[in-house]
């Protein structure tokens, strides 16, 4: 394996002040705390109030991951924000961040749509920039407003999303790391208009949409444990793009004897797309799951179709 890899100096997360329960959403739409239990495990959804936005959670992720780097943010030699949900459609969420931080201005600071693969492709963007940049550290995120994007009379899409942002500081390091990516173009199953569009509203077809992340989840992990000869048993966490907690299991049951590898967070946060992959990591950091030498494997998939799968040493 690639031994120019990359290391997670440090993370940070940021949710709204406010939730929505299940409970909540029932006077809503016609829905109940126990379907969506069974169907999806979320019990809670943070949604941005005024004052809040995508680039508030970025930056607020942001300041923390850099605080915990223990850093000078004139260290920080780019901005990368993976969103499907910018407060603009310029400027840019990452122009934004790198204003409110005040970090330097010779920096590159953009932002990424891959939907909720987004951080995984902004783990191997980092990854050449830093080996072909004088950056030193990059600073990436994962932020989202999807609340924005909801639309709050379709039962089928508004139980599962929710607001919030994760972050990393990363620099490059003699550490293994091997990723796999993949694109397939493809509106139908899950689609929202853009610049332009009288209304914005996220539409999908959920169980197309569980039957492609189920295969493509176990294609991701699979493919690159085969390319690198390892097994499970090799991997010490795995973090899926938390989507559906159905989802997750369907996947975990396909490596007996490994379930307790995989984490979960959907109870509290619902699926936060480009979010949920770096608010986990910050997760499982905190809660000293991941630690130093350890090997991470990272599976996501989102609209585009997106998906790709990294295998990482902490
Ligand atoms: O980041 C990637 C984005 N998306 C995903 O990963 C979504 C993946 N898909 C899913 O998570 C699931 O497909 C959903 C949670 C969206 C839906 O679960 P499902 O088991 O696929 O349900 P379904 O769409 O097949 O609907 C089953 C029934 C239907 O009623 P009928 O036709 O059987 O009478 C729906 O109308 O459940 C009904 N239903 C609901 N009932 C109560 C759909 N949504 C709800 C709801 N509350 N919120």
């Amino acid at each position: 394996m690639d031994k120019n890899g990359i290391r997670i100096v440090a993370t940070g997360r940021a949710l709204p002040k406010n939730f929505i329960s299940n409970d909540d959403l029932s006077k809503i739409v016609e829905t109940n705390d126990e379907w969506i239990t069974t169907r999806t495990g979320i019990k809670t959804r943070y949604k941005c109030e005024e004052g809040e936005s995508c680039v508030t959670l970025a930056t607020e992720a942001a300041k923390k991951a850099i605080e915990k780097a223990d850093i000078s943010k004139d260290e920080i030699g780019g901005v990368i924000v993976a969103t499907s949900t910018p407060d603009d459609a310029l400027p840019s969420v990452a122009c934004m961040v790198q204003r409110a931080l005040g970090l330097r201005e010779n920096i590159l600071a953009f932002d990424i749509s891959a939907a909720c693969t987004g951080f995984l492709y902004e783990l191997g963007i980092a990854k050449g920039l830093l080996y072909s940049t004088a950056a030193k550290y990059l600073l990436v995120i994962g932020s989202e407003q999807l609340s924005r994007i909801v639309d709050y009379t379709d039962r089928g899409t508004c139980i599962l999303f929710g607001d919030g942002a994760g972050a990393a500081i990363l620099c490059a390091d003699e550490k293994e790391y091997d990723q796999l990516f993949w694109a397939r173009g493809q509106r139908e199953l899950l689609y929202c208009s853009g610049v332009g569009a009288k209304e914005q509203k996220i539409s999908m077809k959920g169980t197309d949409v569980f039957k492609f992340a189920v295969v493509v989840l176990k294609q991701g992990i699979d493919e690159i444990l085969a390319k690198n000869n390892m097994t499970m048993d090799d991997v010490d966490c795995v973090l899926c793009h938390q989507a559906n907690e159905r989802i997750i299991r369907h996947v975990q049951k396909k490596y007996p004897g490994h379930e307790d590898k995989f984490y979960m967070n959907l109870a509290r946060y619902g699926n936060t797309s480009a979010a949920s992959i770096p608010i986990a990591l910050d997760e499982v950091f905190e809660a000293g799951i991941l630690k130093e030498k350890m090997r991470l494997l990272c599976v996501g998939f989102g609209a585009g179709m997106t998906w790709s799968s990294a295998l990482l040493e902490i």
